[in-house]
């Protein structure tokens, strides 16, 4: 199928875009290069450009003959949304609905949305499965809610039909080494531990050792940037299959706290990971783990890498060999 992939030169895209290909599906990627890097993009045709800029998209979407579209071209920082909600809005609402103008003026069948984990909010109950009540804490999650809802309001009343999942906290790298995560700047937690363990930094912040959990740090379900990939691929199946549109959490439905992250890294790395207490993020949830019992039973999705310490062996490996990124 020939697809487009709106933010393919990210980290998640450019994963989705190496295993499309390997599935034998024609990816065209279209980035901004606004955070995601050309050298990520192995296979297919490469656009710069933005989703908000409707002539393009369309004229991309006519001339390359696009079937579908999966749209992972975001801003998605927690921490950045809670001091700039302007930017979130205008770039994931307000853009994201020019992408789709674009798909159903174009006549595009299927959306695959990337949704987050950070639609819910706080969970009432964990491992939070698609129904639980959505209250997001931060502009962010606020953002990616609403673009779900407008999905579902584009198929009643134009007839995209789409997938959205929700994921958890990618990681990970391809394992084969070709590329992985490269975030300027870095404010993940996984790589900002590799970076101080390979004494890029000399230690890191824990932001927030006073939360409601067992040893103060928040908790966070990781899942592999590859088994999310995949869960991409499946998506685009079952909506060519026929399969009504949907919504779905990924994740390993295993929290782990940001203190059993840095000891997981210390162990893989044989380094110290020099860390120091500090204050709250403002907009992080206490606990986010995943029910993913739905896309399991539904889609047939089985993660390959879900031990949190291979999670860390693949990204440590791509921090070893790019020290400094692509
Ligand atoms: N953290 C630190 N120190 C750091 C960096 C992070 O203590 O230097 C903490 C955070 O406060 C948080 C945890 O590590 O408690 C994980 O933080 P990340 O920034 O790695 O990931 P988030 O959970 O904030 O966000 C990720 C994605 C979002 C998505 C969210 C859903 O980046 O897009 O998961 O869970 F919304």
């Amino acid at each position: 199928m020939k697809v487009l992939v709106a933010g393919g030169a990210g980290y998640i895209g450019s994963h989705v875009v190496l295993d499309l290909v390997k599935e034998g599906h024609e990816p065209v990627i279209l980035d901004n290069l606004s955070k995601g890097h050309q050298e990520a993009v192995l296979h297919g045709t490469f656009v710069q450009g933005d989703i908000g800029r409707v002539d393009l998209v369309k004229e991309v979407l006519t001339k390359e003959k696009i079937e579908a579209i999966i749209h992972l071209a975001a801003d998605s920082l927690v921490g950045e949304s809670v001091a700039n909600p302007a930017k979130y809005f205008r770039n994931n609402i307000g853009n994201g609905q020019s992408l789709l103008d674009a798909a159903v003026a174009c006549g595009v069948k299927y959306f695959v949305f990337s949704s987050t984990a950070a639609v819910y909010g706080e969970p009432e109950k964990v491992p939070i499965p698609e129904e639980h009540p959505k209250n997001p804490t931060n502009p962010y999650g606020f953002s990616k809610l609403t673009f779900e809802g407008m999905l579902r309001f584009y198929e009643e009343a134009y007839g995209l039909r789409f997938i959205s999942l929700r994921y958890f906290n990618a990681a990970g790298a391809d394992p084969e080494g070709k590329i992985g995560e490269d975030h300027r700047p870095e404010t993940h937690l996984i790589p900002i531990v590799l970076q101080t363990a390979l004494g890029q930094r000399d230690h890191l912040q824990l932001f927030g050792t006073d939360y409601p959990t067992p040893d103060g740090t928040c908790v966070r379900d990781y899942i592999h940037v590859v088994d999310l990939s995949q869960a991409h691929l499946l998506a685009l199946n079952a909506l060519a299959a026929g399969k009504a549109s949907s919504i779905y959490n990924l994740g390993n439905g295993q929290g782990y706290s940001n203190q059993e992250v840095i000891e997981t890294a210390r162990r893989v790395t044989g380094e110290e990971i020099k860390v120091t207490a500090g204050p709250r993020r403002p907009g992080d949830p206490a606990v986010l783990v995943a029910s993913a019992e739905k896309i399991r039973a539904e889609l047939g999705w089985h993660p390959r890498y879900p031990a949190l310490e291979e999670i860390i062996e693949t990204a440590w490996w791509w921090h070893q060999h790019h020290p400094n990124g692509y």
